[in-house]
């Protein structure tokens, strides 16, 4: 094997707990691309090597829009991951993805409008890297085999439409989503995994739907206050699937995904 596995988990609001690994160190890296979030977390989960990282920063103080998705990424590669699984909060646009419910992501649609989109804008290099699929096929399937054997359900796929925020949604934004057949709203997907894939490491979202956005007549409109009360009565159960799925992940041969993954990143580069 060539690669040796390590574990970048962004952790969401409600899922950045360090006390989950054993003998834990804290790192703080300077970036070509400036600050992290936060100081990065190092430490072994289920006897797997995993560096775990607050998208918002630990006090979460730092709001979509501002979070530095480029170093949080360079970062975690630096730290020598192969593989980023994350957690996100979103909003459910369909009715049969209800709060609390577990997504294992499949693609997104990006509405965002003020982030720094790709880590190759450093020298006179021009990356098109096709994103399609933009989440690993192989991690995503492994998650879903996990939950399963946990009695975890989860929805085996979905849409996110990714919006600027902080704001939310209109009802007619809302409603405009769900003409698309998107599953779900969310605010810090993009560029996250764009820039992962072009860091080469494997990655794949478990999505959390915490409300129904603003679309449902019978339901209160999203407010922060929900938000953070649903994910906190379900956090436990991306924990234990995350706790679960780690080893698995270090128990499979990547070295085919990433060798395929890093030619894919050297053939998108444009030469004139
Ligand atoms: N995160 C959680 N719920 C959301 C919503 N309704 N819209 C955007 N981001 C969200």
């Amino acid at each position: 094997m060539k690669y040796t596995v390590k574990i970048g988990i962004i952790g969401g609001s409600g899922l950045d707990d360090p006390n989950i690994f054993k003998d834990s160190t804290e790192q703080k890296i300077i970036t070509p691309y400036g600050d992290p979030s936060d100081s990065l977390i190092c430490g072994k989960l289920n006897g797997v090597d995993c560096v775990l990282l607050a998208r918002h920063g630990r006090k979460h103080s730092i709001s979509p829009t501002n979070i530095n998705y480029r170093a949080n990424i360079w970062a975690l590669k630096h730290l020598g991951c192969t593989h980023i699984i994350a957690s996100s909060a979103t909003g459910s646009l369909k009715e049969e993805i209800k709060p609390g419910d577990l997504v294992i992501l499949d693609s997104f649609i990006d509405m965002t409008k003020n982030r720094k989109l790709t880590m190759f804008d450093k020298d006179d290099k021009v990356v098109h890297l096709p994103i399609e699929p933009p989440f690993s096929p192989e991690l995503r399937s492994i998650i879903i085999e996990t939950a399963q054997s946990l009695g975890i359900h989860v929805h085996h796929t979905g849409t996110a439409v990714v919006i600027e925020g902080p704001r939310f949604s209109t009802k007619a934004e809302s409603n405009l989503y769900r003409l698309w057949n998107a599953d779900l709203v969310n605010m810090t997907l993009i560029p996250e995994v764009v820039l992962a894939k072009e860091a080469g490491l494997l990655y794949a979202t478990v999505a959390m739907a915490t409300d129904f956005d603003c679309w449902r007549e019978a339901t209160e409109k999203v407010n922060v206050a929900n938000v953070i009360k649903v994910f906190k009565e379900n956090v436990k159960k991306i924990t234990q699937l995350f706790i679960e799925v780690i080893p698995k992940i270090a128990e499979k041969h990547w070295d085919i995904e990433i060798d395929e993954l890093n030619c894919l990143i050297q053939e998108s580069v444009q030469s004139n």
